[in-house]
Order: C-alpha cells, then sequence, then structure tokens
C-alpha cells in the first residue's frame, strides 16, 4: 500500500521543477550520512515496482497480513462490535480493506490518502463490492489532524492503518503520527458524539524475526526492490538534471539491531562525483546514500510505541508462522496517576 503524491498539491518552478523534490534532495546530499526521504521513492515507476514488491516470494509481509485479515474476522467482529466508521489511513489501493470490512460490518468508511485521483476510483471500486456501505474518501495529509465528514460524526470510529507502513517512520514521527491519528478519530468536546464508545485502533505491525529472512525481504533474488531502490537515482537524473552514475550504485538491505531495523541504502562501488541541478557532489567508493528504515517490533516494543503514542493495546493477532502482527489498541484514558 503504497502512499502516491497528490498530483495537485505539487509545487513546480518555471521549468516543471517539483521544489520540495529538489530541496530535499539537495539537503539530503549534502550532509555528512547522505540521506532522502523515502516519499519520494514513489514516482510512477516506484509506486508500480512497490506494487511488484508485495508480490515477490521473499517479500512476506504483505502475505502475512492478508493471512491473519482473512482468518480473524470473527474475532475482529467480537473485538470491536458493529457499526463503527472505519477511517483508513494512506488507503492507497490497498487490497486488505475488503476483508475487513467484510468481517466487521461497519456504518461507514472512510479512505484518507494524499493521492485524490488514486483515491476516489479505489473508493469507486470498493463501492461495487459494498453496495450498501456509505464511503466518504476524504484527500488529505494523515500526518496532521483531519477533519472527517459531518456523515461520520455520530458514529465510533475504527483507524484501520495495515502493512506496517508505522515501521517506516522513526520513533519520534511515528509517535507523532498515532497521536494525529487518535485526534482525528476523537470527537470535538462540543460534538454531539461526545460521550460515544472511545475510538479503536487496528494497525499492522511487522515482527522481529531472522535476520537472513528479513534482508532477504527487502533484497530478493529477483532483484525488484532493488529496483525500486535505483529508480530514486534515476528519477533524481531525470526530474533535477542530475548526472548520477547509476550503474555505480547498488541497492543494500541491511539489519541495525540497535535500532531493530532494516535500512536501504544506494552504496557506492568506486569513488564517484556527480551533479544535481548544478550542485556538485562526491562520494567515496562504500559511502551510501539512506533511503528508506522498515522498523521491526516485538510485542512488547510495539505496545510500548502504541502507548507512547496515547493507544491502550487490547487485543493482538499472528498469522501462523507469527511473522506478522496484528493489534487493536483503544484510545487511552489519560490519567495523571498510575
Ligand atoms: N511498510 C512496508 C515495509 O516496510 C512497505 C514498504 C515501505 C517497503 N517501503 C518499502 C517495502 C521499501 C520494501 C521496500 O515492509
Amino acid at each position: 500500500m503504497a502512499t502516491k503524491q497528490g498530483m495537485e498539491l505539487v509545487d513546480r518552478d518555471e521549468r516543471g521543477v517539483d521544489r520540495a523534490f529538489r530541496k530535499d534532495v539537495l539537503a539530503g546530499l549534502s550532509q555528512p550520512d547522505k540521506a532522502i526521504p523515502a516519499r519520494w521513492l514513489y514516482d510512477d515507476a516506484g509506486s508500480q515496482l512497490f506494487e511488484d514488491i508485495t508480490q515477490v516470494e521473499e517479500y512476506y509481509p504483505t502475505r502475512a497480513e492478508t493471512d491473519i485479515l482473512g482468518t480473524r474476522g470473527d474475532e475482529f467482529a467480537a473485538a470491536v462490535g458493529k457499526g463503527r466508521a472505519v477511517v483508513e489511513f494512506g488507503s492507497g489501493s490497498s487490497v486488505k480493506t475488503p476483508l475487513l470490512l467484510r468481517a466487521i460490518d461497519p456504518a461507514a468508511y472512510v479512505p484518507l490518502d494524499i493521492a485524490g485521483d488514486f483515491l476516489r476510483a479505489a473508493a469507486e471500486d470498493l463501492a461495487q463490492t459494498f453496495p450498501d456501505l456509505p464511503i466518504w474518501p476524504v484527500e488529505a495529509d494523515f500526518t496532521k489532524t483531519v477533519h472527517l465528514p459531518e456523515a461520520v460524526e455520530s458514529l465510533p470510529k475504527l483507524g484501520f492503518f495495515p502493512g506496517s507502513t508505522i515501521g517506516n517512520m522513526v520513533p519520534r514521527t511515528a509517535v507523532d503520527l498515532l497521536r494525529s491519528m487518535r485526534d482525528t478519530l476523537s470527537p470535538e468536546e462540543s460534538e454531539p458524539a461526545h460521550g460515544l464508545q472511545p475510538p479503536m485502533l487496528l494497525i499492522g505491525m511487522d515482527l522481529v524475526k531472522d535476520v537472513s529472512v528479513l534482508e532477504a525481504a527487502y533484497d530478493d533474488a529477483a532483484g525488484v526492490t532493488g529496483e525500486f531502490n535505483l529508480n530514486l537515482a534515476r528519477r533524481i537524473n531525470r526530474e533535477l538534471g542530475g548526472d548520477i552514475p547509476v550503474d555505480d550504485l547498488r541497492h543494500e538491505a541491511r539489519w541495525n539491531d540497535a535500532f531493530a531495523r532494516i535500512e536501504m541504502h544506494l552504496r557506492t562501488t568506486r569513488d564517484i562525483a556527480f551533479t544535481v541541478s548544478g550542485e556538485s557532489f562526491t562520494m567515496r567508493k562504500g559511502e551510501s546514500i539512506h533511503t528508506e528504515n522498515s522498523h521491526k517490533f516485538t510485542r512488547r516494543s510495539s505496545y510500548t510505541l502504541l502507548q507512547a503514542g496515547g493507544w491502550t493495546p487490547t487485543c493482538r493477532w499472528t498469522d501462523s508462522k507469527r511473522r506478522f502482527s496484528v493489534i487493536l489498541a483503544e484510545a487511552s484514558v489519560l490519567r495523571s496517576a498510575p
């Protein structure tokens, strides 16, 4: 479930260059430890490659999470209850959504995404499958508090955030996001819905496991993830007038044990020099550009993160091979004493 860029929100200069892209790339390449924000991996080619990643043999998270969502429906229904409005954060083209909607019989579905065209197309598809379900797509950046449609104001909410996307954020950013989600799903003091059942969140979080399994998932033998990562360098060359020697970069996925995360890097195979938007850069052999993190969790680390973000875990499911977890949490009641 990739987050695409909203075309209409892009600020371009007189030559059609995306200003934010250029700013992030130039700043990221100027640092001693080079790093570029992962969102720039997802142009059209990158989004397609990401869809391909979810199909490769070594990439287990999508299959593992789909296994949970497809088999534990009765338990979700019992834990969540009927009649909630399901609010999906970064819905994209998710194929997981129907599994949840079928299981819990919600009163409404509110997909949130920054890619408006994509969002509306996906909502129309879902409407075919669930003709009786009110669907209210909202084009929004869900990292900030989102004002939900009035039609769902008086309904209790269930947030849905699959794909272990929370793991693509460093803990500090993940906590900020969890808190924004809590705000988005909580009724305002003044609303009639105040006093409703507290909001819930159903969230996918990938698990710490054998390093060999993790590294293979992010460096598949067919090279799809490698292409996805290298596409960023190609995109920089194409859109920012760069001449990065892409053949001298290698995709690398390596486990950082201290931070419990897979890191994706583009690592040089020799000393290189290149320009991007007229600025010159050099990289020594073996230096890298850091392009993505995918944090992995234990039961306790996932609970700690959720609690830090204002959510109390109430149920947890794993797939049959114990590779992935789906956790149900309830907005914590804020107390000043233990
Ligand atoms: N959140 C998923 C994961 O970390 C999907 C994902 C995001 C991903 N960025 C990625 C997968 C880069 C492969 C490579 O697994």
